[in-house]
């Protein structure tokens, strides 16, 4: 359940730091990648290099890390992590955290945290009992964060062993089951009941009854994004450019067009009907003003091909798009990525956009893998290169969001 996930771990200021190493271990056995922040104060228990030696990363710790400028970035951390664990909390983190005095790495990274956070107080007893911890915690609490302490606190004496870190096995079993019940409801059908529109593939532009403008569009992503759909319980309907794949759901229907207009009337037919529409074809912006009706001879030394503009089939479905409904676009760009793909969210209307660069080698057409961001008016969240499946399954679960 662990496998993959992304967890920046908190280390504070307390005896029980040491105990960090453990949980470390235990995350990273199971597949988990850990960044650690920790704060001035646990440095003083335990040191970067032991942490750094255990995550095979440098140990985030402050704002600026040389002194040539560079900074280290809490909001990209906050959108880089699965989960935050802050373990050991001490009562002052505890604090600082209820009230959101960003005076270290730790805190701007916990306020900045799009990620559930989990968080395992250690301090002495009656810094523990006092009303204000006590209060603290139930903020904390009243925010959605997890705390994570030991069962048996309640013995003779009402509050013995209670403030005492939970155990290392605890605290990641606690994930664990956290990670298990996410991922349960995730891959239930939580789609069921959901009308989808997807287009897929390159459109061919015919010049002549044998030669065409087309591009090298695969298809692969756009029908990996049906599958997903279908799995999770939609009704999909894939309008399809000419692709060599076939999707096999039974829920999947597929509508197969040739060139932008075949496309832009189907998708438009379609789309009143619809939750969502995710707009992951290759469309080729122009297409020859006059088909040929006989084959082009070879005449003369240069030869033109007049263009006229394709419909836009993303902006009009945006121009379509009703209260509820979900628009969904790609993005291919080579250069100004993020600019660009900001545009292109404002001028079609769409609610995210996948954005694709092509600095990434080894990813786009053709490829089997596919490293994207999302990029929606809210910000920004960057992925890790992957098969194009599991990319769909990302790119799902932020729609999914979206529907609900
Ligand atoms: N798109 C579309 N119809 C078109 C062109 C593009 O539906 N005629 C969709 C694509 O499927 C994609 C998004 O619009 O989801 C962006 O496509 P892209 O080709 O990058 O955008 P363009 O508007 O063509 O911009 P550019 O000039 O950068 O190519």
């Amino acid at each position: 359940m662990l496998q993959g996930k992304k967890i920046v771990l908190g280390i504070t200021g307390s005896i029980a730091a040491y105990k960090s190493c453990l949980i470390i271990r235990e995350l990273v056995k199971r597949g988990a990648e850990v960044q650690v922040v920790i704060t001035p104060a646990g440095k003083e228990f335990i040191t970067p290099i032991t942490l750094s030696a255990l995550t095979q990363k440098p140990v985030v710790s402050e704002f600026f890390s040389q002194r040539d400028g560079t900074w280290n970035s809490h909001v990209k951390l906050g959108l880089w992590a699965d989960a935050m664990l802050i373990a050991p909390c001490t009562a002052s983190t505890l604090g600082k955290m209820a009230h959101g005095v960003a005076d270290n790495m730790l805190i701007t990274t916990y306020l900045s945290m799009k990620a559930p956070v989990f968080v395992a107080p250690a301090m002495d007893l009656d810094m523990y009992a006092h009303p204000t911890t006590q209060q603290n915690m139930q903020m904390l609490k009243g925010f959605g964060n997890h705390i994570i302490e030991p069962q048996s606190g309640f013995l003779a004496s009402g509050l013995e062993g209670k403030g005492r870190m939970e155990e290392p096995e605890k605290i990641v079993a606690y994930l664990e089951r956290y990670f298990a019940g996410a991922s349960a409801t995730a891959d239930a059908a939580d789609l069921t009941g959901q009308k989808i529109l997807i287009t897929a593939g390159p459109t061919y532009e015919k010049i002549d009854p044998v030669r065409f403008i087309g591009n090298y569009s695969s298809g692969k992503m756009g029908y990996a994004l049906a599958e997903e759909c279908a799995r999770r319980g939609a009704k999909v309907t894939l309008v399809s450019g000419p692709v060599s794949i076939k999707a096999s759901h039974p829920r999947i229907q597929v509508v197969s067009v040739e060139s932008c207009v075949e496309m832009f009337e189907a998708a438009t037919a379609v789309f009143p009907s619809c939750q969502a529409a995710i707009l992951c074809a290759a469309v080729a912006d122009f297409r020859p003003a006059e088909v040929a009706a006989q084959k082009i001879k070879r005449v003369g030394q240069t030869m033109d091909i007049h263009l006229v503009p394709n419909p836009d089939i993303a902006a009009h479905l945006g121009q379509m798009k009703q209260p509820g409904q979900v628009l969904v676009g790609f993005a291919l760009e080579t250069n100004d990525e993020q600019q660009n793909a900001h545009h292109k969210l404002e001028k079609k209307n769409l609610d995210f956009i996948v954005l694709n660069s092509l600095r990434n080698a080894g990813t786009c057409f053709q490829s089997d893998d596919n490293q994207i961001s999302i990029i929606s008016r809210t910000g920004q969240h960057d992925y890790e290169r992957k098969p194009k499946q599991a990319v769909a399954h990302d790119i799902i679960d932020e729609l999914s969001r979206r529907i609900h």
